[in-house]
């Protein structure tokens, strides 16, 4: 019994893995194992014999379980020693530099305008992308056969066949916002509505989308002058200067009467578009006093209130305030282009933050 000892618990000290370990356990206290076979051997001795061998049997059992269970217990431990010799880290060590996103030029002059005209008590409205030829056309007096609507390049939906409702359309401008707000609050009302709007048209200053804001203000007495001023107040603002040349020209919208669009004073000069200098103008936006049939559309008594309207190009004016000589690099997604146009994301507009 001595030698069984002495073997086994030499053969568990020099086991290398948790695998060998398992190979002595089974050879010693195994189903077969050496240990098990003499315990069956003690039903044949005599009971005397037996009084002495069973407790040292048993006594050998447990203690080359104990010396197993210890081993074990051991070869963990090594192994985790192992991982962590290999698997540390040096959480003092100074982060990788990423690269940050930037803020695109559209979305920051959407938030410049936004703080101007919340300055002067504007609040924000939305409108769907998708919109009924209603609210689109005719709500703004633009009726079936009116050119307007084939002027505007405009893109239709399908409907499915044998369905002969009128397509809706990508909203061509900013307008329906107009109606939709109108119905939904009443008047008096001052609200911009700034969003993405959708023409078929591509060129140095045309892209199939591109993005707008529209203004409204109705009240019992609000006249072309308050219009005037707004828009001299907010061009003024925008650009971060005391003095802007605009032209305001006598125009047609089906919406407004009277019209008027505006243009900037812009030069062109070795590709590079400057504002306030030069000998050329940039249409920024169109304007006017809204028609009476639009309020009447929209559910508002035009016997009572009155107003005007205007539908700025942001991304015109976002094009004229940071020198970008051509729209289409708005929406290429040149990861060069936005890192160099782009905004810090704590550049925040503000009124009085100077950008
Ligand atoms: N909706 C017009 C356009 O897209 C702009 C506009 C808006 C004109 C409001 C007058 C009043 O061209």
């Amino acid at each position: 019994m001595d030698g069984l000892r002495e073997k086994y618990l030499e053969q568990v000290a020099g086991a290398a893995d948790e695998n060998a370990l398992e190979q002595v356990r089974v050879a010693a206290l195994g189903k077969k194992g050496e240990i098990s076979l003499q315990m069956r051997e003690l039903g044949k001795m005599t009971p005397e014999e037996r009084q002495v061998a069973g407790p040292a049997l048993n006594a050998l059992k447990d203690e080359i379980n104990s010396a197993l269970a210890a081993k074990k217990v051991a070869l963990e431990d090594a192994a985790l020693d192992e991982r962590l010799k290999t698997e540390w880290l040096d959480v003092t060590l100074p982060t990788r530099a990423r690269r940050e996103g930037t803020i695109h030029p559209i979305s920051q002059v959407t938030e410049e305008v936004t703080a101007i005209f919340a300055d002067m008590g504007f609040s924000v409205a939305e409108g769907p992308q998708i919109e009924s030829d209603w609210y689109n056309f005719d709500a703004l007096n633009i009726p079936g056969h009116h050119p307007a609507r084939a002027e505007m390049d405009t893109f239709y939906t399908h409907r499915k066949e044998g369905d002969n409702r009128p397509p809706h359309v990508l909203r061509t401008h900013t307008s329906p916002v107009q109606i939709r707000s109108l119905e939904a609050n009443g008047a008096p009302i001052r609200i911009i509505a700034p969003g993405r709007v959708y023409r078929a048209d591509y060129d140095q200053t045309h892209t199939p989308m591109f993005h707008q804001v529209e203004g409204l203000a109705i009240d019992k007495d609000i006249s072309m002058a308050n219009l005037k001023w707004c828009l001299e107040e907010f061009v003024k603002a925008f650009f971060g200067v005391d003095h802007v040349d605009l032209r305001f020209r006598a125009s047609h919208f089906p919406f407004t009467e009277p019209s008027a669009e505006v243009d900037i004073r812009c030069s062109w000069a070795g590709g590079t578009l400057k504002v306030g200098e030069g000998d050329d103008w940039l249409e920024i936006l169109g304007s006017g006093m809204v028609h009476p049939k639009v309020l009447q559309a929209a559910g508002v008594d035009p016997a009572a209130w009155q107003g005007f309207a205007f539908g700025v190009g942001i991304d015109r004016i976002a094009m004229l305030k940071y020198g970008i000589p051509d729209l289409r690099a708005f929406f290429d997604s040149d990861l060069r282009w936005l890192r160099h146009y782009g905004f810090s994301a704590l550049q925040v507009p503000a009124v009085h933050s100077g950008v």
